[in-house]
C-alpha cells in the first residue's frame, strides 16, 4: 500500500488543479455525477475548500494527488465529509486506508468537532464498505432520501465516527432497540 497523506488545498494557487480534478473524473453516486469546470469553479467560489467551517485537502499517495476530501460544518459539533478519488485510484484500498488519516487530521485541527459524518447513496458499495472497514458506524438509513434524476429516489445512508471512540479505542453502538 502507498504512503497516504493529506495536503491542504491552497487558494488561489490550487484553483485550476481543483477545477480540473472535479471536472475530469466522473462521480456516479453524487447528485451531480459529471461536474463541469463551471460547476467546480462555482463550488470553489462558494467556499467548499476555504469558506467558513470548510476545509479541503488533496489526498496524496506516495506524494501524488489521487483524490480530494472536503469537509464542512467544522465550526459545529458534527462535521461532514465528502471524499472523491480519481477514477484510476478507486478500488485499490485507498479510500478505506485514508479515512483514518482524515479522522486524525480533522480531530487534531478542529478541537470543537466531536463527530465526523458521511452520507452516501445506498448503492455506493465501495464508500459504505470503506466507512465500515475504517470503523465508522451506520447511524441512519434515510429511505428515498437521495433524489435520482429520471428515476425513483434511493436511500441515503449515514455513517459516523466519534472523537470519544477514537480516543478510547472503542466503538459505541447505536441503540436501535431503545423504545420502551
Ligand atoms: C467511494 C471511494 C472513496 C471508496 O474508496 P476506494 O479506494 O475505491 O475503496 P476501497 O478500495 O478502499 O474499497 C472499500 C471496499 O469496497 C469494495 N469495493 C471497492 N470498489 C467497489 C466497487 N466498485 N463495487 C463494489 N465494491 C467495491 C472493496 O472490495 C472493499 O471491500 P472490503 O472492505 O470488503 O474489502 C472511491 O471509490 C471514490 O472516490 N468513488 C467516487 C466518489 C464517491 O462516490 N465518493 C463518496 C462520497 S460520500
Amino acid at each position: 500500500m502507498s504512503q497516504l497523506s493529506l495536503q491542504p488545498i491552497e487558494r488561489p494557487r490550487d484553483d485550476d488543479a481543483f477545477v480540473e480534478f472535479l471536472s475530469t473524473h466522473e462521480f456516479p453516486f453524487h447528485v451531480r455525477p459529471r461536474p463541469t469546470a463551471e460547476d467546480a469553479r462555482a463550488r470553489l467560489v462558494a467556499g467548499v475548500v476555504d469558506g467558513p467551517g470548510a476545509f479541503g485537502c488533496w489526498v496524496l499517495a506516495d506524494g501524488e494527488v489521487v483524490g480530494v476530501v472536503t469537509l464542512e460544518d467544522l465550526e459545529d459539533d458534527a462535521a461532514l465529509i465528502d471524499l472523491r478519488l480519481a477514477k484510476d485510484a478507486r478500488g485499490r484500498g485507498i479510500g478505506s486506508a485514508v479515512l483514518p488519516v482524515i479522522v486524525t487530521e480533522v480531530f487534531g485541527r478542529f478541537p470543537s468537532v466531536r463527530k465526523l459524518e458521511g452520507q452516501t447513496r445506498e448503492d455506493n458499495v465501495a464508500m459504505r464498505r470503506a466507512f465500515r472497514r475504517a470503523g465508522w458506524v451506520k447511524e441512519a438509513h434515510y429511505r428515498e432520501g437521495w433524489p435520482v434524476s429520471g428515476g425513483l429516489p434511493l436511500a441515503s445512508v449515514a455513517y459516523a465516527i466519534l472523537r470519544s471512540d477514537v480516543q478510547s479505542g472503542t466503538t459505541t453502538p447505536v441503540p436501535w432497540d431503545d423504545e420502551p
